[in-house]
């Protein structure tokens, strides 16, 4: 039998990278979690060890790659607000490209040979189509999908230069939860619509604003494209394994094909927990498309990734599940 594959799992304390750090550790894989704890949490981490530090040290990343042989690192640690990446741009470009260029240099320094990317929807820009397939037009519209979009260029050349194999996985809206509530989204401040939805419901928030009632939609609202973290994590998990077995790199788009909208989010996390959820009414922000859904076809068929928790109702039932949770740590004590 071989040895188990050993994974860095950069950004594993964060809410993709600790699912995936919990999926590695079901599956027997020695995991190495490598988080600044900049927006991660230290109890998130299920799995392996973890190293508190920067991407770009390159002595603790000597240290890492040299006390044990890596098979791949998996690359979840990124700045994440799009709004945020048009007001401090170089804070983002510096973290999400110079940093991610440091990880690189210490990979090759140490030949390791496998990387597996978090990119996203927002390389495409505004929809030319929907569903959008891996070869529509990549044209960021904001400083975050355009740190994403340099990444996966500079992957493609370290490819050809390097042999530097990697698979880079675009996914659409991450959603839903660990199915047993054992983790889940924390992210401060919250932007994505199914915790804003819920916090609301728990009473964490008062209520949440709905931007734009006026799109070409059926109830007026915008649709996205819901994932679940964990099939997420299986796409990763999928992904490695194409790498250690001398497969090609690759960029595949993630995501469900049929989308859902916010009006429809709101109504099934009313009937799921039974709770009013106040809304407030705004205009359309600039930047925010109708419709964002990911034709995944190549996924399937390249990787064999079939997403197991499609509907919607599963999604928010997962994250209700953790949302309780949260609020019942974060309760005044009596
Ligand atoms: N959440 C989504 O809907 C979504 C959609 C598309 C793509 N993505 C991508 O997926 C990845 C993970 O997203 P998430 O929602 O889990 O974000 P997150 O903020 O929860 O996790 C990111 C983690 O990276 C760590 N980190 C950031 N900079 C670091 C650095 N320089 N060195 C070490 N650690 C660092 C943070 O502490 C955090 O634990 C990101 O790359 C993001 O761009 C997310």
């Amino acid at each position: 039998m071989s040895a188990p594959p050993t994974v860095l799992v950069v950004g594993g304390a964060g809410y993709i990278g600790s699912h995936m750090v919990w999926l590695l550790g079901q599956r027997g894989v020695n995991v190495v979690t490598l988080d600044d704890l900049s927006s991660g949490h230290a109890d998130a981490v299920t799995s392996g060890r973890l190293e508190r530090g920067d991407m770009a040290d390159r002595a603790l990343l000597d240290r890492i790659f040299s006390s044990q042989p890596v098979d791949a690192v998996m690359h979840f640690a990124s700045f994440i607000q799009v709004g945020e990446s048009v007001e401090q741009p170089a804070r983002y470009y510096r973290n999400n490209v110079l940093r991610t260029l440091d990880l690189l240099d210490a990979m090759r320094a140490h030949g390791v040979k496998h990387f597996i990317f978090s990119s996203t929807a927002a390389v495409f820009g505004e929809p030319a189509y929907t569903p959008i397939d891996e070869r529509h037009p990549q044209q960021p519209i904001n400083p975050y999908g355009r740190t994403k979009w340099m990444v996966e260029q500079v992957l493609a050349d370290y490819d050809r230069a390097y042999g530097l194999r990697s698979v880079c996985l675009r996914y659409f809206n991450a959603a839903g939860a660990h199915p047993d509530g054992l983790l889940g989204e924390r992210h401060d401040p919250e932007t994505h619509l199914i915790p804003l939805v819920l916090q609301a419901a728990s009473g964490r928030r008062a209520g949440i604003k709905v931007f734009g009632q006026d799109y070409d939609t059926p109830d007026g609202t915008c649709i996205r494209d819901y994932i679940h973290v964990m099939d997420l994590a299986e796409a990763h998990w999928l992904a490695l394994q194409r790498l250690l077995q001398g497969g090609a790199s690759g960029v595949f788009n993630l995501g469900n094909g049929g989308g859902y909208s916010v009006q429809q989010v709101i109504d099934v996390a009313r009937a799921h927990t039974g709770r009013e959820i106040a809304l407030e009414y705004a205009p359309r922000r600039p930047g925010d498309p109708a419709r964002l859904v990911a034709d995944a076809t190549l996924a399937r068929q390249e990787l064999g990734w079939v997403p197991q928790y499609p509907d919607l109702a599963t999604l928010v039932a997962h994250a209700w599940r953790w949302e309780q949770r949260c609020a019942s740590a974060s309760a005044p004590r009596t």
